[in-house]
């Protein structure tokens, strides 16, 4: 019996499982765009639970089960009784019957916390407080779509702009997991804590990356082959009023295009939507040729189509590539063709 394994935190999981992962979103996405779109979630059930609203993570969850064959029910904030007269744990129990694999994007982490530990199937951290996984892998495999020339993935320096957001400690944990050079640019009071900062230094002793906290933006942007950023507004925390944005924040931390004049010529702007558009970045940074936050928005299909077959999965071996028996013939195929596999 192999036990189900859940994707909380991108903590739990070796490079070489995410360069895994990212090896198989990339090979199904290659393999849609050629108008194969492998059933592997034949009758299967993905159950959506959302706190929060949401456009990229609920539409490419419920894409990606679609094009695999699979259903996706989405389970909106007051419709079901979680959060209302049902425990966390009861519903993880009771769901865990009804569907085959769970997401949820919670208000406070220990939500998806306890529903992946009182599930006996696998639970997908759509977005929480503390971080964003999902978007974690569409951001890393973004950045092997567009590696600058001659370059690999761990000669590469990402700067983090502004806010100290879930997605500002997900891109570092992504980036010095994957052994990049991470900078967090960012004001006093808004930066990156010490325990998001510990998880980095952990990674970058196994992967050779380095991690950096700096209010100087010559030393931040210098050689930079990725900049991204987020909002301003505090999702999570007490939200800032427009004022209290602006003085936190502008002019200095504004990605523009004087910014981006600092960093490597080659640089690329990521930023992980939705936008305030002028305010923490330009119209003319977001629409630029430059820009690859579309991109972005769409791996988050590819990201999802991977993680939904890989949990679903749970044989699969990626330290020896070896395919259980359990899977049909088109999965071994596709996964023992897959590039770098
Ligand atoms: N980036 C992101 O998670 O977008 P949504 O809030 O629209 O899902």
């Amino acid at each position: 019996m192999v036990e189900k394994r859940d994707f909380i935190d991108t903590k739990d999981f070796t490079k070489e499982e995410i360069i895994f992962l990212i090896d198989l979103a990339r090979k199904m996405k290659e393999s849609i765009k050629n108008g194969h779109y492998p059933q592997l979630l034949k009758h299967k059930t993905l159950g959506m639970i959302f706190e929060q609203s949401s456009t990229r993570t609920r539409v490419s969850f419920e894409t990606a089960m679609t094009q695999l064959g699979g259903h996706a029910q989405y389970l909106a904030p007051g419709q079901i009784q979680l959060g209302g007269h049902e425990s966390v744990s009861d519903t993880a129990r009771v769901l865990s019957r009804l569907v085959d694999i769970l997401m949820a994007r919670v208000e406070r982490h220990h939500t998806v916390a306890e529903l992946a530990e009182s599930s006996t199937i696998p639970v997908i951290n759509g977005m929480s407080d503390y971080n964003h996984p999902t978007q974690e892998l569409g951001d890393a495999i973004t950045m092997f779509e567009h590696l600058p020339a001659g370059k690999k993935i761990e000669d590469c320096k990402i700067v983090f702009v502004g806010d100290a957001t879930q997605v500002c400690a997900s891109t570092m944990f992504m980036a010095t997991k994957l052994g990049m050079e991470f900078v967090h640019f960012g004001p006093k009071g808004f930066q990156l804590r010490e325990e998001h900062l510990k998880i980095a230094e952990e990674n970058c002793k196994i992967s050779g990356g380095s991690c950096l906290v700096t209010e100087d933006i010559d030393i931040a942007l210098k050689d930079a082959d990725f900049i991204y950023t987020d909002v301003w507004y505090g999702l999570y925390e007490a939200e800032l009023s427009e004022e209290e944005r602006m003085k936190t924040f502008y002019p200095k931390y504004q990605v523009n295009k004087e910014m981006i004049a600092k960093a490597a010529s080659h640089v690329k702007f990521l930023h992980c939507l939705p936008a305030t558009r002028n305010e923490e970045v330009t119209d003319e940074v977001l629409d630029a040729p430059y820009s690859v936050v579309i991109d972005e928005a769409e791996n988050r299909l590819t990201a999802m189509r991977a993680l939904l077959v890989y949990f679903m999965n749970p044989f699969i071996n990626p330290a020896t590539k070896e395919v259980g028996d359990k899977y049909d013939a088109e999965f071994k195929s596709m996964l023992q063709n897959a590039p770098g596999l």
